[in-house]
C-alpha cells in the first residue's frame, strides 16, 4: 500500500466509521461496528501493518494520522456508548413508571363470622352485668359432662344415641357447656357470676335447626339469697335487649337434670311472627334452657347448698343468630359461602 492510498484509506474509514456510529441504535450494534471498524480484519488494521513497509517519512506521516484518528474514533465509540447506556437507562425508568394518582386496588377484608359477632354481643351483654369470662375443655370426662352435674349413670343423655365418645375410656366431647360449670366452681368460692362460650357436640341428624357440633354460651351465678326472680329478669333483660322490646319471649318449664326447677326461654318465630311454620313448628323457637342449680351439684363442687342458691342458663349460639338475622337454615354458618358471610359487617 502506498502512503497516499494508506492515507486515502484511513480519511475514508473515519468517514464511514462515524456515519456508522451515529446509526447505530444499540449497544451490540456498536460492539460490531468497532469490530468492522478497527478489528483484526479492519481496513485501518491493514494500514497499520503495512507502516512497516513504508519509507521513513511516510511512516511517520500515515503513523501520525493514524494515531489521530484512532483517538477521534475511540472517543467517538466512547461517547456514542455512554450516550446508549443512558438511553437504555432511561427506558428502564419509563417502563417501570408508576402512576401514584391511579386509584389503588383494595384486597378483600374478611369479617367476622356471623357467630363470633352474636358470642362478642351476648358475651358483651354478661360482663356489662358483672359476669366474667372462662372456658373448659372440648373433650371432657364422665364427671364434668354427666356425673357432677346430677345426670344419674342410667340418664338417656348417655346413650351413645346424643353422644359422641372418644378413643380413650370415660372420656367423650362435651355435650353442653354446663361442664364448664363444675370446672368454675372447683376453682373458685361463691360469689360465682360467670358466661361460658364454646362449641359442643352431639350425637344428631342436622336440619334446619339443629346441628350435631353448634355453640351455646353457658351463664352461672351463685351466691347467697339468689332466686328464680333473678333468673328471670337476667334472661328477659337479655332477651329483650338482644331481641328488642317487640319480640314476643316465653319461659316455660322445662327439665335438665341439673337444676329444679328448670325452664327453657323461647322467643316468637321470626318467619312466622308466631303463628307457626315449617321452620318453628309452634311459632317459638327455643333460644336457651336454664333453671335454678340443683342442690346436689352445689354439693357436688362442695358447695354449702343451704347457704348459696344459683342459676345456671345455656343458650344456643346459632338459635340467636337465626333469629337475630333472620337466617332460614342453620347449616348456611358452616358452608364458608363468602357471600353469605360477607352480609355480616366488617370486623371489629
Ligand atoms: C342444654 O344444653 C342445657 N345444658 C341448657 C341448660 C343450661 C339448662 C343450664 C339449664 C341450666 P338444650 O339441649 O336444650 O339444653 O340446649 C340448649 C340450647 O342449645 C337450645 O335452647 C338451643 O338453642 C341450642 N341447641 C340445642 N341443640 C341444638 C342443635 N342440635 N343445634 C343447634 N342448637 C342447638
Amino acid at each position: 500500500m502506498d502512503p497516499q492510498e494508506a492515507l486515502r484509506t484511513l480519511e475514508e474509514e473515519l468517514e464511514r466509521a462515524l456515519g456508522l456510529i451515529a446509526q447505530v441504535r444499540t449497544l451490540d450494534e456498536l460492539e460490531s461496528v468497532q469490530v468492522s471498524v478497527l478489528g483484526k480484519k479492519s481496513r485501518y488494521t491493514q494500514v497499520q501493518r503495512s507502516l512497516g513497509q513504508l519509507s521513513e517519512q511516510a511512516r511517520k506521516d500515515v503513523g501520525r494520522r493514524a494515531n489521530e484518528i484512532r483517538s477521534r474514533l475511540d472517543a467517538a465509540f466512547e461517547e456514542r456508548r455512554s450516550g446508549l447506556v443512558k438511553e437504555a437507562e432511561r427506558a428502564l425508568i419509563a417502563a417501570d413508571r408508576v402512576d401514584v394518582t391511579l386509584p389503588g386496588r383494595r384486597g378483600r377484608a374478611g369479617s367476622l363470622h356471623p357467630l363470633t359477632i352474636v358470642e362478642y354481643e351476648i358475651v358483651d351483654a354478661f360482663i356489662a352485668m358483672g359476669y366474667r369470662v372462662v372456658e373448659g375443655p372440648e373433650i371432657e370426662t364422665d364427671w364434668y359432662n354427666f356425673t357432677a352435674l346430677n345426670i344419674p349413670p342410667d340418664h338417656p343423655a348417655r346413650t351413645m344415641k346424643d353422644s359422641l365418645y372418644v378413643d380413650i375410656p370415660g372420656m367423650l366431647l362435651r355435650t353442653e357447656t354446663s361442664a364448664v360449670q363444675i370446672h368454675a366452681m372447683e376453682s373458685q368460692q361463691p360469689p360465682v357470676y360467670v358466661v361460658a362460650p364454646g362449641r359442643v357436640f352431639r350425637r344428631e341428624t342436622p336440619d334446619a335447626t339443629h346441628s350435631p357440633v353448634f355453640h351455646q354460651i353457658e351463664g352461672l351465678a351463685v351466691d347467697e339469697g339468689i332466686t328464680f326472680s333473678d333468673l328471670k329478669g337476667t334472661l328477659e333483660a337479655f332477651a329483650r335487649g338482644m331481641f328488642g322490646e317487640e319480640q314476643r319471649v316465653r319461659l316455660v318449664p322445662s327439665y335438665f337434670p341439673f337444676v329444679e326447677p328448670g325452664a327453657e326461654i323461647d322467643v316468637s318465630c321470626f318467619r312466622c311472627g308466631g303463628s307457626g311454620c315449617g321452620l318453628c313448628g309452634n311459632g317459638w323457637i327455643e333460644i336457651l334452657g336454664a333453671g335454678m342449680v340443683h342442690p346436689a351439684v352445689l354439693e357436688n363442687v362442695g358447695y354449702d347448698a343451704e347457704r348459696y342458691t344459683g342459676f345456671a342458663f345455656g343458650l344456643g349460639i346459632e338459635r340467636v343468630a337465626m333469629l337475630r338475622y333472620d337466617i332460614p337454615d342453620i347449616r348456611l354458618f358452616y358452608e364458608g359461602e363468602v357471600r353469605f358471610l360477607s352480609q355480616f359487617g366488617r370486623a371489629t
